[in-house]
């Protein structure tokens, strides 16, 4: 198959789809591959190393989408992407389309095949497609919450990891899944306190088993947010309800009674934020102060990362997208996993749940296409 990767042209995004290893390894199973010019720069990856891989480099986007069948990106597609697909394509992207009306019309009107990273399942009942940047982001959380805890970036002039004689930051962390793992493991590892508040008894276990008391796990119920917030120094917000805006956890009232100089780090924040005062920010610009408390509230924490966001990610997709390339659509009969990520197909919404958010019919994709 003609796989292609595009430059990607969402603001302040760097990451790349395929990395030259990924390259080779698509090369190897007899694929050949072109990469828009300047595709992996921002990840540290230059055309030359595509070009040993075995890739082509092509001079636009528009020639890279005329010669590939299959594209791989990082975000979803833009306007200008959209009118590039034809129902040759497969796209094989995150595409968080349930809350973009907008960008499921155009794939819709393409034809194309569009499989979403996000809804791409494993045997655990998890998403491996989206859980490498949970990693990333709970692990850059807690560099931002050190750096802003510094008195010149509005923080209270604490050193997250304390001296000899002199203690170090307590960091709550409310939800113990990827992000929260990631995060309590960082700031343990930089000798911080830290406690974890769950919803979920089996999860505190696994936890409790995984830093052997090196933390504290809490049962998250008002009371104890409440108790552990107003006693932090740090708290990383990492909650998340599948399908569902993010609870806030943390209410205005709760901030002037904080810590003044302390730090909210929002990762929740692509889910509308657990803390009712959070807002999306950048990295440009990426803290706010209320009430003496500064927010921390990056949408996109992984973009900081490119280099390492990028090598986890294709680690992921590697083989999914390994799959796609040697069997077409036949790939989706079979892995059941790979299928669930098949949102659009021929001009229909194919994922139950996105068809459900959007209005539109759902049709059965082994029923209605794949194959035909
Ligand atoms: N800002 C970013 O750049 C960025 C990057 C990656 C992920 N995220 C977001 O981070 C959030 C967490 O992602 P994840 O991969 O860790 O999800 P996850 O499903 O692995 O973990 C969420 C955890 O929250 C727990 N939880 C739910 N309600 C709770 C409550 N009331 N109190 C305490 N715990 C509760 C769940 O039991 C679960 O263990 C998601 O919203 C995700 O989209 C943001």
């Amino acid at each position: 198959m003609r796989v292609g990767v595009p430059r990607e042209i969402k603001p302040d995004e760097y990451r790349v789809g395929l990395t030259p290893t990924a390259v080779r390894e698509y090369v190897t199973h007899g694929h050949q591959v072109v990469v828009e010019t300047g595709a992996g720069q921002g990840a540290g990856y230059a055309d030359e190393l595509y070009a040993r891989a075995g890739a082509s480099i092509l001079p636009d986007a528009a020639a890279v989408f005329e010669a590939a069948e299959l594209i791989v990106k990082v975000k979803e597609p833009q306007a200008v992407e959209w009118a590039r697909l034809t129902d040759k394509h497969i796209l094989f992207t995150y595409l968080h389309l349930a809350p973009d009306p907008a960008q499921a019309d155009g794939l819709l009107a393409s034809g194309c095949a569009a499989i979403a990273y996000e809804t791409v399942t494993d045997d655990a009942g998890g998403l491996p497609l989206l859980a490498p940047m949970s990693e990333v982001a709970g692990r850059i959380a807690v560099f931002s919450a050190g750096e802003t805890l510094l008195k010149h970036n509005g923080g209270m002039g604490l050193l997250l990891c304390g001296v000899p004689g002199v203690p170090p930051a307590r960091i709550c962390v409310l939800g113990g899944g990827v992000v929260g793992m990631n995060a309590a493991r960082m700031a343990a590892g930089l000798g911080a306190e830290v406690v974890v508040l769950e919803r979920s008894i089996p999860r505190m276990r696994e936890l409790d088993n995984m830093f052997l008391g090196r933390i504290l796990t809490r049962y998250s119920t008002l009371d104890a947010v409440e108790e552990e917030v107003l006693r932090a120094d740090v708290v990383i917000g990492a909650v998340l309800t599948a399908g569902a805006a993010a609870p806030k956890l943390v209410r205005r009232e709760h901030l002037a009674k904080m810590k003044p100089g302390s730090v909210l780090v929002d990762v929740s924040i692509d889910q509308g934020g657990c803390f009712e005062t959070s807002r999306p920010t950048t990295h440009k610009d990426p803290t706010y102060t209320v009430d003496g408390v500064v927010h921390y509230c990056v949408a996109n924490m992984p973009g900081a990362a490119p280099r390492t966001s990028s090598d986890a990610l294709v680690h992921a997709t590697l083989g999914f997208g390994l799959q796609i390339a040697d069997r077409g659509l036949d790939a989706l009969k079979r892995n059941k996993h790979l299928a669930r990520g098949l949102n659009t197909l021929k001009g229909d919404v194919t994922h139950p749940a996105v068809a459900e958010a959007l209005g539109k019919p759902f049709v059965d994709p082994y029923q209605a296409w794949v194959g035909r």
